[in-house]
């Protein structure tokens, strides 16, 4: 279980997150939506330990955060908004170059097989020549290498087909459902979210998203 409490991140003089405390538990599909600006990203690079918060206490399995960051990042995939892969090297070497750095051993058949599940199916060409949703495929499948329990997912279908968007929301649900894995997610596209989430936290003051999702059914949690 994810356990958020207090977290306050401040950029300079600026606020940005105030007092967020929140859970999910294993399995969920979670909705993370507000405006642009509302801190999405950051509590995201908070919970994957890429940016620290100003004040606050985080746990992942009860594994406290602080002091203990290396051992809770083993356990956290993260997707960051922009693309993040080698444009000049292939599927098969992308996948290669990041399972060194993984904290798991994967064999190449495995690796494959990851692009596969993702319907990835091009594996010998180059990134640059793969369409965007191709891409976006990758940058999952490279966030699941090494089978992490939590993987957030900040707007991965930006710009991509409805089938492409498709496929992955199907995989994101066998992941949790079958897996178990616990799924933060991010998108502006209120129609992913109320397919794909269990329920969803709203960011920020304004009350849009919090109006719009529960009257079309969704369970929304607004955290300030
Ligand atoms: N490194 C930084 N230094 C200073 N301010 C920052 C930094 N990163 C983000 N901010 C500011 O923090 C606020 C929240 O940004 P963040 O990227 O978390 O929002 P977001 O909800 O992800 O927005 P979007 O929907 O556009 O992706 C913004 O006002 C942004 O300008
Ligand atoms: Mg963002």
């Amino acid at each position: 279980m994810l356990n958020i409490q207090s977290v306050h991140k401040k950029y300079g003089a600026s606020s940005v997150l105030n007092d967020i405390s929140f859970q999910v538990n294993p399995g969920e599909i979670v909705g993370l939506v507000g405006e642009n600006g509302a801190g999405k990203s950051t509590l995201l690079h908070i919970i994957a330990t890429l940016q620290k918060a100003s004040s606050g206490t985080l746990s992942l399995d009860k594994i406290p955060y602080k002091g203990r960051l290396k051992t809770v990042r083993k356990r956290i995939g993260f997707v960051p908004q922009e693309i993040a892969i080698w444009e000049d090297l292939t599927v098969e070497e992308n996948m290669i170059f990041f399972e060194k750095l993984a904290w798991k051993k994967r064999s190449v058949s495995a690796l494959r097989q990851l692009c596969l599940e993702m319907e990835l199916h091009k594996w010998k060409e180059k990134v640059h020549t793969l369409s965007g949703g191709m891409k976006r495929k990758l940058n999952i499948a490279i966030s699941l290498i090494h089978d992490p329990e939590l993987l957030l997912l900040d707007e991965p279908t930006v710009g991509i087909d409805l089938k492409s968007k498709q496929e992955i929301m199907h995989y994101l649900k066998k992941l949790a459902k079958e897996e178990g894995k616990t799924i933060i997610y991010t998108s502006h596209d209120m129609d992913e979210i109320m397919n794909l989430c269990d329920y969803t936290y709203c960011l920020g003051q304004d009350a849009f998203y919090e109006t719009f999702l529960t009257e079309r059914g969704q369970e929304v949690i607004a955290l300030s």
